[in-house]
C-alpha cells in the first residue's frame, strides 16, 4: 500500500511586510533583497495569533480538502521550531481545537526540513498499517525570533502554515521514493541563540544548499528507475530564488514547473514547502500523475526529499 497526499491546505496571516517598509527598518534595499533572494514581499502574523492559530486554519483547509473529518485522524504531526510553547506541543493544542480523537500526536524539530521528515515518518506508519490518515502540519512565527536589527537575516524570513492529510492511495500514485539526511557539524551555521533570535551564516547555509537540494531530488527521481526529464513540477523549499534554480536547473525542467512562492511569502521554513505545494494544486499546476518532488533542507543541518506520482 502506498501513502499519498489526500488534501492539503495552507494559512497565511493578513499582515504584508514589504521590501520597502523593511528599507525604513534597517540598512537594506529592495533591489538588494529581490536580486539576492528573490523575495518580494512576506506575511507577518500579529501579537495575538500564535503559532497553533495559523496551524489549525491550515489543518482545517487540509481536511476539507480530503474531505475528511478531525474524527477521521490517526495522529497529528506539526514540525515546527517556533511552538507556542516548548510543551505542551502544538499538535496536541490541534487535538484539542479541531476535535480529533485522543491520536498519537506530536511535534518534531528538524527546521527547515520539518515538513519533509512528517511527510516520510507519516509514510511509514501508513504502509504497515498502522494508522490511515495523518495529518502533518509545517508551521511557523519566525517573526518572534527575528533580531528586527539584523539586516543579513530579517529580510529573509516569513510566517504562515501548511498542512496536509497523508493517507493511503491506489497503485502506483503517492510517495514513491524518498531520502532524508543530516550533518549535525554544520549546526553552528543556523540557531537559535540564547537570546531566542536567529542567527545564521548566509554563504555556509547557501554553499550546503545549492548542493544538497539539487543532489537529493535526482536521487529520488533516480531510484525509482526515472530521470530528471520526467519530472513534470518541483516544490523546493522556498528559502532562496538562487537556490531553488540551482536544482530546477539540475533537473533540466522549465521556469513554470517549480513553486515560487519565497517571492510572496519569503522564507517560511517548515511551512515553506506545504504552502507552495497547497497553493499550486489549488491553481491547476500540479495535476493528477504528475510526477512531483519536493526537497527540503534546513538548520541541523537537515534535507529530505520525496518523488511522488499525484493523485489518490
Ligand atoms: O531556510 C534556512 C536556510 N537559509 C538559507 O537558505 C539562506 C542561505 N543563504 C542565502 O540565501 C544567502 O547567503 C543570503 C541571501 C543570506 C545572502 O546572500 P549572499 O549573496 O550570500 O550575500 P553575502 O552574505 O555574500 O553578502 C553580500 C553583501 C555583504 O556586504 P559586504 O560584506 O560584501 O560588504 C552583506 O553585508 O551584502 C550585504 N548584505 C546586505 N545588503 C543589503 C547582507 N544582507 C543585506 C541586506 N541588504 N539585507
Amino acid at each position: 500500500m502506498n501513502a499519498g497526499f489526500l488534501g492539503v491546505g495552507h494559512f497565511a496571516p493578513e499582515k504584508v511586510l514589504t521590501n520597502k517598509d523593511l528599507e525604513k527598518i534597517v540598512d537594506t534595499s529592495d533591489e538588494w533583497i529581490r536580486t539576492r533572494t528573490g523575495i518580494e514581499e512576506r506575511r507577518i502574523a500579529s501579537e495575538d495569533m500564535d503559532t497553533s492559530d495559523m496551524a489549525l486554519r491550515a489543518a482545517e483547509e487540509a481536511l476539507k480538502d480530503a474531505n475528511l473529518e478531525a474524527k477521521d485522524l490517526d495522529m497529528i504531526m506539526v514540525a515546527t521550531v517556533t511552538p507556542d510553547t516548548p510543551f505542551p506541543s502544538v499538535a496536541t493544542m490541534l487535538q484539542h481545537r479541531l476535535g480529533a480523537n485522543k491520536v498519537a500526536a506530536m511535534d518534531l524539530s528538524a527546521a527547515c526540513a520539518g515538513f519533509m521528515y512528517g511527510v516520510i515518518a507519516a509514510k511509514q506508519f501508513i504502509e504497515t498499517n498502522a494508522y490511515k490518515n495523518i495529518l502533518v502540519v509545517g508551521v511557523e512565527k519566525l517573526s518572534k525570533i527575528t533580531d528586527w536589527s539584523d539586516r543579513n537575516t530579517c529580510v529573509l524570513f516569513g510566517d504562515g502554515a501548511g498542512a496536509a492529510v497523508i493517507g493511503p492511495v491506489s497503485e502506483g500514485k503517492g510517495i514513491l521514493s524518498f531520502e532524508l539526511g543530516s550533518d549535525g557539524t554544520g549546526g553552528p551555521h543556523l540557531y537559535q541563540t540564547p537570546e531566542d533570535t536567529l542567527f545564521m551564516n548566509g554563504r555556509e547555509v547557501f554553499k550546503f544548499a545549492v548542493r544538497q537540494m539539487p543532489e537529493s531530488s535526482v536521487y529520488v527521481v533516480k531510484k525509482i528507475g526515472l530521470s530528471e526529464q520526467d519530472v513534470d513540477y518541483l516544490v523546493p523549499h522556498q528559502a532562496n530564488i538562487r537556490i531553488m534554480e540551482a536544482a530546477r536547473q539540475r533537473l533540466g525542467i522549465p521556469e513554470e514547473k517549480m513553486s515560487t512562492a519565497v517571492k510572496r511569502y519569503g522564507n517560511t521554513s517548515s511551512a515553506s514547502i506545504p504552502i507552495a505545494l497547497s497553493e499550486d494544486v489549488k491553481a491547476g499546476k500540479i495535476k493528477e500523475n504528475d510526477l512531483v518532488v519536493l526537497v527540503g533542507f534546513g538548520g541541523g543541518l537537515t534535507w529530505g526529499a520525496v518523488a511522488l506520482r499525484w493523485g489518490k
